[in-house]
C-alpha cells in the first residue's frame, strides 16, 4: 500500500524553508520534501527530505510508487535574475519540470480517483507593463491584463499557469474516458520579505537586500531607482495564502490563478523605513540599468480582489506591522 503523503518541491528555498513549518504542524506524519540542497536544521527534523532533481525520473518514480500525494507544492525554481543568465537551463527546469510532475500528479489522480492538490506559486514576473507611463497609468493590475512577460522566467512562470489549467481542465479531452483530473491552483506572488532567510537570483531582491545589509551593517547599493514601485509582501502571508487557496472549497474558485498582495511600496519608501530601524544603514542607488528595466515592466500593484472574494484572502501584515512586527525584530535578533 502506498502512503498518503503531502509534497514540497524546492523545500530548501525561502518560502519552502516556511511552509515546511506550517505544513508540519498539518501534517506531522507524511510530509515531503525534494530538493538539489539539503535542508538546514531548523526544518530538517520535519520532513522526510529526498536531495534530489524535480527532473530524476528514476527518483519520481520511487517516489510514486512508495507514496500517494495528495497535494503537491511545486516551487522548485530558477527564479528571474538567474534565468535571465540561464534561459535555456531555466525553462528545463522551470517548464519541463513542472511539466514532469504536472503528469506525476495527473497519473495520480487517475490512480487513486482523487485529483491531486497542485499548488504554484507564480509571479508578478508573468506580467510586462510597457513602459512607464503605462505602469502609473494601470497601477493594480487585475490577472488577466498585461500578460506579456518580458523575462524567460515571467515566460516560464505564465505558461506553466497555462499548463496547470490544461491538466486541471482539459487533459486527455479527446479519451474516450474522462480522466480524474489534478487540481492546480496557483497565486501570484509580489516581492516576498523573509525575515529568517536572504533571497538570491530574484530581481525583487533589493527590498529584502537593503534590509538585511541595514541590520548586519553592511553598506548596500540598490539596484534600482528610488521612484521604482511593486508590490510586496512579509513571508508569513506568503505562507497563509498558499494554506488558504489549498483548503479553498473547489466551487468557490472562479480562477485557477490569482493575484495576491500586501503593499507596494517605491525603494525611496522602502529605504526610509529601513533607516526608521536602523538610522546609520549606509544604502546608495547604484541603478543597474538592465535589472531595472526588469522591474520597470512589472507592476506597481496587484488587484487581488478575485482571491479575496472567492476564499476570502486578506493579509495579516500591512506594511507597518510586516516592518514594526515581523521583519524588524527578528532581523536585528538574527543579526544580534
Ligand atoms: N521569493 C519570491 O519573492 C517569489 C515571488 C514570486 C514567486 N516565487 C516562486 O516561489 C517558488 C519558491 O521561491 P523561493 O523564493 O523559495 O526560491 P528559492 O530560490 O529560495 O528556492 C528555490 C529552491 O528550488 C530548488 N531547486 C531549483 N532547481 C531544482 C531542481 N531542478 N530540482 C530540485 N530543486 C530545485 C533550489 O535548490 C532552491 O532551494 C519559486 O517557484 C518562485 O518562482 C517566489
Amino acid at each position: 500500500m502506498r502512503k498518503k503523503a503531502i509534497l514540497v518541491t524546492g523545500a530548501a528555498g525561502e518560502i519552502g524553508q516556511a511552509l515546511i513549518k506550517s505544513l508540519a504542524e498539518r501534517h506531522p506524519s507524511h510530509l515531503l520534501s525534494l530538493d538539489l540542497q539539503s535542508l538546514p536544521e531548523s526544518a530538517a527534523h520535519m520532513t522526510t527530505h529526498f536531495q534530489g532533481d524535480i527532473m530524476d525520473k528514476a527518483l519520481l518514480s520511487r517516489l510514486v510508487s512508495e507514496y500517494e500525494f495528495e497535494a503537491i507544492y511545486h516551487l522548485a525554481a530558477l527564479l528571474s535574475t538567474r534565468a535571465e543568465f540561464t534561459p535555456e537551463a531555466a525553462h528545463r527546469v522551470n517548464v519541463e519540470g513542472t511539466l514532469v510532475l504536472l503528469q506525476m500528479a495527473a497519473e495520480q489522480s487517475e490512480w487513486r480517483g482523487q485529483p491531486v492538490k497542485f499548488i504554484f506559486p507564480s509571479s508578478i514576473a508573468a506580467y510586462g507593463m510597457p513602459d512607464l507611463e503605462t505602469k502609473t497609468n494601470y497601477a493594480r493590475v487585475r490577472e488577466w491584463e498585461w500578460n506579456y512577460p518580458r523575462t524567460m522566467y515571467g515566460c516560464n512562470k505564465l505558461y506553466c499557469e497555462q499548463l496547470g489549467i490544461y491538466y486541471s481542465r482539459h487533459y486527455r479531452q479527446l479519451a474516450a474516458d474522462r480522466p480524474v483530473m489534478l487540481d492546480f491552483r496557483c497565486v501570484r506572488f509580489p516581492g516576498l520579505i523573509s525575515a529568517f532567510t536572504v533571497p538570491s537570483g530574484g530581481t525583487s531582491d533589493y527590498g529584502p537586500e537593503m534590509l538585511h545589509a541595514a541590520a548586519k551593517k553592511e553598506p548596500y547599493a540598490c539596484f534600482v531607482r528610488e521612484d521604482v514601485r511593486i508590490p510586496f509582501m512579509a513571508m508569513p502571508d506568503a505562507i497563509k495564502s498558499l494554506l488558504l487557496l489549498t483548503d479553498a472549497p473547489k466551487e468557490r474558485l472562479k480562477r485557477l490563478v490569482y493575484n495576491v498582495t500586501s503593499f507596494s511600496l517605491s525603494a525611496s519608501d522602502f529605504h526610509e523605513r529601513v533607516l526608521q530601524a536602523f538610522p546609520d544603514a549606509e544604502i546608495t542607488f547604484q541603478p543597474d540599468i538592465k535589472r531595472q528595466a526588469i522591474v520597470d515592466s512589472w507592476p506597481a500593484d496587484l488587484d487581488d480582489s478575485s482571491a479575496c472574494r472567492d476564499w476570502d484572502w486578506q493579509p495579516d501584515y500591512d506594511v507597518e506591522r510586516a516592518f514594526d512586527e515581523y521583519l524588524v525584530p527578528n532581523i536585528r535578533k538574527r543579526y544580534q
